[in-house]
């Protein structure tokens, strides 16, 4: 009985994979949290529907919200924060100064809501108003070089006032004077009565030197300006460079003392015929601690930080006369113009004016620089947050639109200007909500705009901490997704991070398919967000892996690492003629088929396999039959014949067949043909007798020994005596030779010998 085992491979496919039918800015990023949704860009919404993109098919939770609400997210799950604009005051501007509030900008409160990447647009007016009231504070250097100068002011005084008051009706003046600070280098210590009068030896009439003296209060009764500048005497100091800066802080930031009125234009003409100290130069008199930007006046009205604070930096002068609105005006002599031109393009508001060398011309300085202020209107921001971009255009006189620009000049009192201003969230700001001010130069007006970044979901409030439906307490469960805590992963942060293995991602993500495309990998959250499992029920899928069961591996597990299916019938893997893969031999000798690649008939080592199996299925022999594995092996049907070339059905010539012979263990050859029809059937021609050789005639063949060995035996005989013979004929010859020479005479007989012997004495020689 024949039982059929069929395994069915039942192959389980979970998809999320991306619709990309639809695909937008929205869903395009990967983006996994409902804020940065939000950030990608204004149009997209974020469904924090917990139910949403279940049941299937996959849907991106970050998505227009037309898209959203289609794919069935409840319209009160949708987080699509919309921006606004809105004026809150828009009080009109004021025509003359002569009513209790003057207006000079429009509008004066706005409230914005603005999402990441989205630009609202709007119109800021500004108006010099007429007959505006004016604060004038005069702060003169009363180093020695400026005698005559002090002089000269007392008569200017008077006509000064008058010459303001043709643009204003409302005129305040007061007085400051400064030398430097009291210290060594800038001072005169020595003598010791130095400090007191530091003029002794040049003039009698000099006052200590001093660091910045707050003199007449603003006030409107100017005749009082110049009694108190009569009053004032000059004092001296050491070095060129006058301690200016120190002043102007201290004039700006004491405004309660200076008496500066916040409705009015704030002049403060700064005369000098020097240098100034700038900050760090405190250094050379030891003084490190940075000015504070604080008013250090004391009951005399005297500047008691000159040696304890260094001098002002520009962006620290800046800051302060920005925020009390001060225009300064620095009225030097020609000798110093270049260089507070220089500082006056450091600091916005500024302007310079040529000072006679008795400062005769101050009037009309001070009144063209207050034209000049006056014809000019520019838009200075204050606490714009890095993440707003602020762009203008300009509308000044004649309706002409200047992109680009926040101020117009040339303008006349009276004359309108407007701002199109559009403020653009570039990106989200830490604070949720920032207010900033527009303001023009110089003036109390001012624009209050209040931004709320929209950069936050209204479902994070409902956001719930290790939330069961993130494994069991490993994530927040925010706007309906899981933010896992660190160290785990996963839509559901069901894996931990050492579990997966980013090379290995690709098992779980097998195949493509047509008319679905499968999402780019963006990082580790998104693969598993937007992963495509296909694996057969050999394994699983584990944390962005395929684990298989034992026994099996491969892409989707469906490949056995079982090797017996591939074993042929003689023990060899494959026949030895091919590779077991997953269990499945792949022959890869040519000619090779069959399950375990035993079927070739024209490979090399046929005749060799197939031997064995004429030896024991025909002739019941052989190792086969000794290990009784005949059967098992030999699946082949024997056909006996008489001659392979009248095999009765033998094809011998067709391609499938193979001639072989071999020897067999009695020296016989052996031929056979082995031959496969179309079925593949296996069939052994054998040849019914094997040729075997004639067996030798032992009695011939010993014969045949002994002939030869007497033969040999003869011959070496003959050879024998024919070289003796020829030796004793030559033997002879020379004896017979010899004799017939011996006819000796007796008394030559050679064996003679005489009886007397002679011998000569070798060593006498007779002369
Ligand atoms: C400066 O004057 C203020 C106000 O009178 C006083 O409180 C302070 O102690 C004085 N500081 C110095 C260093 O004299
Ligand atoms: C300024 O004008 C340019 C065209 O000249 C325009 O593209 C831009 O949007 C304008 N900007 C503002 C803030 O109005
Ligand atoms: C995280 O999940 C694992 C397995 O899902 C669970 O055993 C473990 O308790 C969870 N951790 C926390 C902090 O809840
Ligand atoms: C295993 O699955 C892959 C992909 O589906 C397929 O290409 C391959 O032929 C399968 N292998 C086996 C042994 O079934
Ligand atoms: C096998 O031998 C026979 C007889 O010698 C011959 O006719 C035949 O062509 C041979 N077949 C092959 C395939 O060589």
């Amino acid at each position: 009985m024949v039982v059929v085992v069929e395994v069915v491979v039942v192959e389980v496919v979970v998809e999320v994979v991306a619709v990309v039918v639809g695909s937008n800015i929205c869903t395009s990023r990967g983006v996994t949290t409902c804020r940065q949704c939000l950030a990608v860009d204004p149009s997209c919404a974020w469904c924090s529907q917990e139910e949403f993109g279940k049941g299937g098919s996959s849907v991106s939770r970050c998505d227009l919200k037309t898209n959203l609400v289609k794919l069935g997210c409840r319209s009160d799950s949708v987080e699509f924060p919309l921006s606004s604009m809105q004026i809150l005051e828009d009080s009109p501007l004021s025509d003359k100064a002569s009513g209790s509030t003057v207006t000079q900008i429009r509008p004066q409160k706005m409230h914005m809501v603005l999402r990441p990447g989205d630009s609202k647009r709007f119109t800021v007016s500004v108006k010099q108003v007429e007959d505006y009231p004016v604060d004038l504070y005069y702060l003169m250097d009363l180093s020695y070089s400026m005698k005559d100068d002090l002089e000269k002011l007392v008569t200017l005084g008077n006509l000064l006032a008058e010459a303001m008051r043709k643009t204003t009706s409302n005129l305040r003046m007061g007085f400051g004077a400064f030398v430097d600070k009291t210290v060594s280098p800038y001072m005169y210590t020595f003598p010791a009565k130095a400090v007191t009068n530091p003029c002794e030896g040049i003039s009698e009439t000099c006052q200590a030197q001093f660091g910045f003296k707050h003199v007449l209060t603003l006030t409107e009764t100017v005749s009082r300006f110049t009694e108190e500048v009569k009053k004032q005497q000059v004092s001296r100091n050491r070095d060129s460079p006058e301690g200016g800066f120190d002043a102007i802080m201290q004039a700006v930031v004491c405004k309660d003392r200076i008496g500066w009125r916040p409705d009015a234009s704030h002049l403060l003409v700064f005369t000098t015929d020097a240098k100034t100290h700038i900050a760090l130069d405190g250094r050379i008199a030891g003084i490190v601690q940075p000015n504070d930007g604080l008013c250090h006046l004391d009951n005399d009205n005297i500047y008691n930080k000159t040696t304890v604070l260094d001098y002002p930096s520009l962006a620290l002068m800046n800051e302060k006369m920005s925020e009390n609105n001060i225009n300064l005006i620095f009225a030097v002599t020609s000798y110093v113009v270049p260089l507070y031109k220089e500082y006056s393009q450091l600091i916005p508001g500024t302007t310079v004016g040529m000072l006679d060398r008795d400062s005769g011309n101050v009037i009309e300085l001070i009144q063209e620089a207050y034209a000049k202020i006056r014809s000019k209107v520019e838009l200075d921001l204050v606490d714009v947050p890095e993440e707003l971009n602020l762009a203008f255009n300009a509308t000044c006189l004649n309706g002409e639109v200047i992109p680009g620009v926040r101020s117009c000049s040339g303008l006349k009192i009276g004359d309108t200007v407007s701002f199109s201003v559009e403020a653009q969230l570039r990106s989200c700001p830490k604070e949720k909500s920032r207010t900033f001010k527009i303001k023009p130069l110089g003036f109390k007006d001012s624009l209050e705009v209040t931004v709320d970044f929209a950069c936050n979901c209204e479902c994070e409030a409902s956001a719930q901490p290790n939330s069961a439906l993130c494994s069991q307490g490993n994530g927040t469960f925010e706007c309906g997704v899981c933010q896992c805590h660190q160290g785990r992963l996963g839509p559901h942060c069901e894996c931990s991070v050492e579990d997966y293995s980013p090379s290995d991602d690709a098992n779980c993500i097998p195949r493509r398919r047509p008319h679905v495309q499968r999402q780019r990998r963006l990082s580790v959250r998104t693969v598993l967000l937007s992963l495509k499992r296909v694996w057969t029920n050999h394994g699983k899928c584990n944390c962005g892996f395929c684990q298989c069961d034992a026994g099996w591996k491969g892409e989707n597990c469906n490949c056995t690492t079982r090797t017996d299916t591939c074993m042929s019938s003689i023990g060899l893997l494959c026949s030895g003629r091919g590779n077991c893969e997953c269990g499945v031999c792949q022959c890869t000798q040519p000619g090779a088929y069959g399950a375990t690649c035993e079927k070739c008939p024209t490979c090399p080592d046929s005749c060799t396999i197939k031997q064995q199996c004429v030896e024991c299925q025909h002739f019941k022999r052989g190792q086969y039959v000794t290990d009784n594995s005949c059967n098992r092996i030999c699946k082949d049907e024997i056909r006996v014949v008489d001659d392979l070339g009248k095999g009765i059905g033998a094809v011998s010539q067709d391609s499938n067949a193979v001639n072989c012979s071999y020897k067999d263990e009695n020296d016989c050859v052996q031929h056979f043909q082995y031959y496969e029809d179309e079925s593949g059937k296996s069939i052994l021609f054998v040849v019914k007798e094997p040729v075997c050789p004639e067996g030798p005639d032992v009695l011939v063949v010993s014969l045949a020994v002994a002939g030869a060995i007497l033969l040999l035996g003869l011959i070496g005989l003959l050879i024998w005596k024919l070289l003796i013979t020829i030796h004793d004929r030559r033997e002879y010859a020379k004896f017979e030779e010899e004799r017939a020479k011996a006819k000796w005479d007796t008394a030559h007989n050679p064996l003679y010998k005489g009886a007397t012997s002679t011998f000569t004495n070798v060593a006498y020689r007779g002369n």
